[in-house]
């Protein structure tokens, strides 16, 4: 029986504690997450610093400054990750970093700073695509059981992904333009509001009319999940334009009128989308979305009652896990860790990284990065 017992391969346990690492667009962030026998991740610190200083003069984040300002500030957001969690680096069992999609400057820092930790450690490292943290952050919280339905929507994204599993994504559709905070963040600049346009708007609506203007609730005649906000920018341009003509000017009530009536179009085109997606998959019991567009109360209400007519749970993520986060890469990669071999030092930062690995990316890119 010594023979039997010598011949037992060693089976690697999956990493528990784990440091992660993202810099994928315009927050640099660090966090510790331990991955917990019931699946859910606890998450011990998450420290994000934001740009929004550095590039609010250009009007878009600009991908040479973000880049320099991940390559900066990482090891510092590492530093706090580990105080705040009360843990030295050697006692974390992995490091995980955002290995793409999203701008390259920025990918890159977070490969090469997770690349030297592990490097410097003898830990195990992997690369996690930015989308697979988002999708899974409803295990990381609630340990939703696989399959369910994700919709993404940010200043980046926007996307409806079944989830069935730590790495089985299947993309229904997405937008062929504009991300939903994108449209946000760009009307509320043709309509003089301030940045982010997301909470800007939103208020502004509170005291609008939402149907004084007949804006278009674009490819809802159109089959599938697919979406388009770039029309509907336009629609909103031309009616502040034909305003602007008429009367020299905005007033207060025209802003809150088209603030109103473009979320009125938003809302409506998220609530007709996510009725085909839920129509489209069997057995969910559950739509999640994660994003800084689901922030917005409106948007939140629609989509409850959509799942409630559905038959499905609602389930959206405490804001501070929806929005980028370095915890929910750090959580992929433990539930990934459970499948996969850690990568090793030949791995590269990715500009555009598919989740669905059966269909192709989406087409250009955000002002936050390549769609994906
Ligand atoms: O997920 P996020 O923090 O960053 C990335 O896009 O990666 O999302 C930011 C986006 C911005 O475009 C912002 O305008 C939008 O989310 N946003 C909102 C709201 N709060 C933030 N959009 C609509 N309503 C909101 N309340
Ligand atoms: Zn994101």
């Amino acid at each position: 029986m010594q023979a039997g017992h010598n011949q037992e391969k060693t089976v690697m346990r999956a990493p528990e504690t784990i440091l992660g690492l993202e810099s994928s667009c315009d927050d640099t962030a660090a966090a510790v997450v331990r991955r917990l026998p019931d699946g859910t991740g606890a998450v011990l610190s998450s420290v994000v610093v934001g740009q929004n200083d550095l590039h609010a003069a250009f009007g878009g984040v600009v991908p040479e400054i973000a880049a320099r300002a991940h390559a900066e500030k990482l090891d510092h957001c590492v530093e706090q990750a580990l105080t705040q969690a009360k843990m030295q680096l050697s006692e974390v069992d992995a490091i995980a970093v955002t290995a793409g999609p999203g701008l390259i400057g920025g990918v890159v820092s977070g490969v090469m700073c997770a690349k030297g930790l592990a490097a410097a450690t003898g830990k195990p490292l992997y690369g996690v695509n930015h989308l697979a943290g988002h999708a899974l952050t409803p295990r990381l919280t609630d340990n939703v059981p696989y399959p369910y339905l994700m919709l993404l929507v940010s200043g980046g994204h926007c996307q409806f992904l079944l989830v069935s599993g730590p790495d089985d994504f299947t993309r229904l559709g997405g937008t062929i333009d504009d991300a939903p905070g994108e449209a946000f963040d760009k009307v509320a600049r043709l309509i003089s509001l301030s940045q982010p346009g997301g909470p800007a708007i939103e208020q502004a609506a509170l005291s609008g009319d939402p149907a004084r203007f007949a804006f278009p609730r674009p490819l809802m005649d159109r089959a599938g999940c697919d979406m388009s906000f770039s029309g509907l920018k336009t629609a909103v341009l031309r009616a502040r334009d034909t305003l602007v003509s008429a009367q020299s000017g905005l007033t207060q009530q025209d802003q809150a009128d088209l603030a109103a009536g473009f979320q009125a179009a938003v809302v409506d085109v998220l609530a007709g989308k996510t009725r085909r997606a839920l129509a489209e998959v069997a057995d969910v019991q559950t739509i999640c979305v994660a994003g800084g567009v689901a922030a917005n109360k409106a948007i939140r209400t629609v989509l409850e009652t959509v799942s409630q007519d559905a038959n499905v749970t609602f389930l959206a993520p405490p804001l501070g896990l929806c929005t980028d986060n370095a915890a929910m890469i750090a959580y992929a990669a433990a539930e990934q860790a459970t499948l996969r071999e850690p990568d090793d030092m030949t791995l590269s930062a990715r500009p555009r990284w598919p989740l669905d690995k059966r269909q192709p990316g989406m087409l250009g890119s955000g002002k936050k990065g390549a769609k994906a």
